[in-house]
């Protein structure tokens, strides 16, 4: 009987040795030139040694005048080489993979860090956190190729590293989703207007990198099952995607859903948001799926995988709040983990900030794991608060996503 602690081999002959996936987590943990600190490194061996089989990174940007927030990482030309090696150590120690995301924000880069950001179309964003973002200007063809370039030579890095594999992050409102939803791309050209026009930089990003790495490297997508709005990338498209997808030789497909102006993949306490349509996915194509968000169970993650609902248990938070999840479980320590809603005792407040806390409180507990404190078990957010202003000043009150 497959259990969560069953290995499993991708299609390439990388051997993940169990079924516990730490899904992307923007750690924020990046020095003033983008580089990994100490901190990141000391984070990433503390994951590993956790027992968790696959951990992939927060989001790793592709282009340093394209960020999405404070204290990202960068991976082009002019990084470190031997940073990223000393990452990828410490994230491959005791059998782990640790695959980088890459992903570039497009119009998501907030104003205090993107005087005009680019995208498919000149769309501004809207929601209630849309003041925070300066209206994007539409990319031209030849920008699109060097971004193509930019995703190619970040995963080539990345492999020259020593990192496992890497993730295409085309989930959550970012550049590649912003292409896929008809709401964002108003091009006329052939990034435009069919699915096939929308996804075709996912798929030259895609066959760029598997030219560059070669066949044994694998590669991952995030993808969103829906952007949850009628007029953005629907159902019915994520699965066409992810069957094209699965044709070109992807190795390992994430679903998550929504964005941050409609924040589906981060519900509390709601259960496992996508197994339903995971079901669909699995129904279509036979390479491994991670279904991530809303996993908080150990009955839930091994009745998931023992009833083949998904190949991997993406957890994010879960393993913020409880970096060894994976051998608590062996051990019969674990049985539950919760998230808590956090407030600052205002609910006026809470309604301005609360997209600010919902993220700096999980970075603020990641730092501490890489310093080796104790994680906060508190519902008081105003630690949280304190602790983004403390490292980006008054640029941490102005909303960094759409919404969440
Ligand atoms: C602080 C924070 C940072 C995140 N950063 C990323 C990211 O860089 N890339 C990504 O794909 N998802 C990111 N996510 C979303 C998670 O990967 C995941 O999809 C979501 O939290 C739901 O999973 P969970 O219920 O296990 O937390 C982030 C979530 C949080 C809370």
């Amino acid at each position: 009987m497959t259990t969560i602690f069953t290995p499993l081999t991708l299609k390439n002959g990388t051997t993940i040795k169990n079924r516990f996936a730490k899904a992307a987590l923007s750690e924020t943990l990046g020095d003033k030139n983008y580089q990994p600190t100490k901190e990141l490194i000391s984070l990433y061996q503390k994951w590993a040694l956790g027992g968790t089989g696959l951990l992939i990174t927060g989001n790793v940007m592709v282009d340093r005048n394209a960020r999405g927030e404070y204290g990202n990482i960068v991976v082009d030309r002019q990084q470190d080489l031997n940073l990223l090696k000393k990452w990828a150590l410490a994230g491959t120690t005791n059998d782990t993979k640790i695959f980088m995301q890459l992903n570039h924000p497009g119009k998501q880069s907030p104003k205090t860090i993107s005087k005009q950001p680019v995208a498919p179309s000149a769309v501004p964003m809207t929601g209630s956190n849309g003041f925070a973002f300066n209206t994007p200007r539409a990319l031209s063809i030849e920008e699109i190729k060097q971004i193509i370039n930019k995703f190619t030579e970040a995963a080539a890095m990345a492999q020259q590293a020593g990192f496992s594999g890497v993730e295409i992050h085309a989930a959550h409102g970012y550049l590649l989703n912003q292409f896929l939803s008809p709401h964002d791309n108003q091009r006329n050209d052939e990034y435009s207007g069919t699915l096939k026009n929308r996804m075709r930089i996912l798929t030259e990003i895609y066959t760029g990198i598997r030219e560059k790495v070669g066949h044994d490297f694998p590669i991952a997508l995030k993808i969103n099952s829906s952007d949850f709005r009628s007029d953005g990338f629907s159902e019915e498209d994520s699965l066409q995607v992810i069957q094209k997808m699965d044709q070109l030789g992807i190795d390992l497909i994430e679903i998550s859903g929504g964005n941050y102006e409609n924040p589906k993949m981060q519900g509390i306490g709601k259960g496992a948001f996508f197994i339903d349509y995971a079901q669909k996915v699995k129904q279509i194509i036979s390479t491994p799926i991670v279904v991530t968000g809303g996993f908080n169970t150990a009955i839930g993650m091994e009745n998931a995988i023992q009833n083949n609902e998904t190949d991997f248990i993406g957890l994010a938070r879960p393993l913020v709040m409880v970096p060894d999840l994976p051998n608590q479980l062996k051990w019969g320590n674990f049985t539950s983990v919760k998230l808590h809603h956090l407030t600052t005792g205002s609910k006026k407040l809470d309604k301005k900030v609360g997209s600010l806390i919902g993220l700096s409180f999980y970075q603020q507990q990641m730092l501490r794991i890489a310093e080796g404190k104790a994680i906060q078990h508190t519902t008081n957010a105003w630690g949280a608060l304190l602790f983004s202003l403390k490292h980006q000043g008054l640029s941490a009150l102005m909303p960094q996503r759409d919404k969440e």
